[in-house]
């Protein structure tokens, strides 16, 4: 694999956590005139790419929009499949993960996925628990909304039994009560296949992230536009609303 430019290999002003918006795979595949079927398996192939460039770049915290609380209004076929590619993907992407000392996290509600998929992501995520290379999150039937409304009902219910006063409800509090407890904010959002949009992505989390589109497809992503997103970043004056 070829290095970055020398420049950005080892700069301490890379970015810790990339959050990534993985869209455009069933354009990827109408293109070709294949089924979205087809663009989803080639996805697979550029989160392999992706986590490889992270792991090369040292970046500490990868966190990736697989499937959102939106997405079971597609076909049942198309959702089936999806959530299958993720089975396959698990099964047979674990030890590798491991052996790459990845620690593995989901972000999103699991009740809803089914016992055999909740199964595999446990032990996925209990085989890789000590690991200390890359963090990767996979964020699976995850909102947004629905994360904030999580832990809004948590907390409200911490107040019910006394733990807590209302006066003692911050934002650290509130972050402890998010999917991504503990995990630092991205400092940059990359999102794929030209939307301007977030859809439900990490609304909390991204306060104050640097955002990156590119017209790149999902499965045509490679180290290439990560390399242009981070040296855009790297261009980028983050005053988190002081002054210079
Ligand atoms: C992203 O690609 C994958 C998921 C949302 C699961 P899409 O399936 O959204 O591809 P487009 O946006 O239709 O091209
Ligand atoms: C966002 O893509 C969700 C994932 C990448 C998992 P969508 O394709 O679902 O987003 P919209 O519908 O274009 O907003
Ligand atoms: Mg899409």
């Amino acid at each position: 694999m070829s290095k970055p430019a020398k420049s950005l290999y080892g700069d301490n002003r890379l970015p810790k956590h990339i959050a990534i918006i993985m869209d455009g795979n069933g354009r990827w595949a109408s293109k070709r005139l294949m089924p979205r079927q087809v663009g989803h398996k080639a996805g697979i192939e550029a989160l392999r790419r992706t986590i490889e460039t992270m792991i090369d770049l040292k970046i500490p915290v990868l966190t990736v929009y697989a499937f959102s609380t939106e997405n079971w209004k597609r076909p049942a076929d198309e959702v089936n499949h999806l959530m299958n590619l993720l089975l396959d993907y698990l099964t047979n992407e674990l030890a590798n993960l491991h052996e790459k000392n990845i620690k593995l996290r989901i972000l999103g509600d699991q009740q809803a996925l089914s016992a055999r998929i909740r199964e595999e992501l446990a032990i996925a995520c209990r085989t890789t628990a000590s690991n200390t290379g890359l963090l990767l999150n996979i964020a699976l039937n995850y909102g947004g909304r629905s994360e904030i409304v999580k832990a809004t009902r948590e907390i409200a219910q911490k107040v019910k039994e006394g733990y807590f006063d209302i006066e003692d409800i911050n934002e650290t509090t509130f972050e402890e009560h998010l999917y991504s407890q503990g995990v630092p904010e991205p400092d940059l959002l990359i999102r794929t296949a030209g939307e301007l949009r977030i859809s439900n992505f990490l609304l909390w989390q991204i306060a104050y992230t640097e955002i990156y589109v590119t017209d790149v497809l999902w499965p045509d992503f490679d180290r290439e536009v990560i390399l242009e997103a981070i040296e855009d970043y790297l261009k980028r004056d983050r005053k988190f609303g002081a002054t210079k």
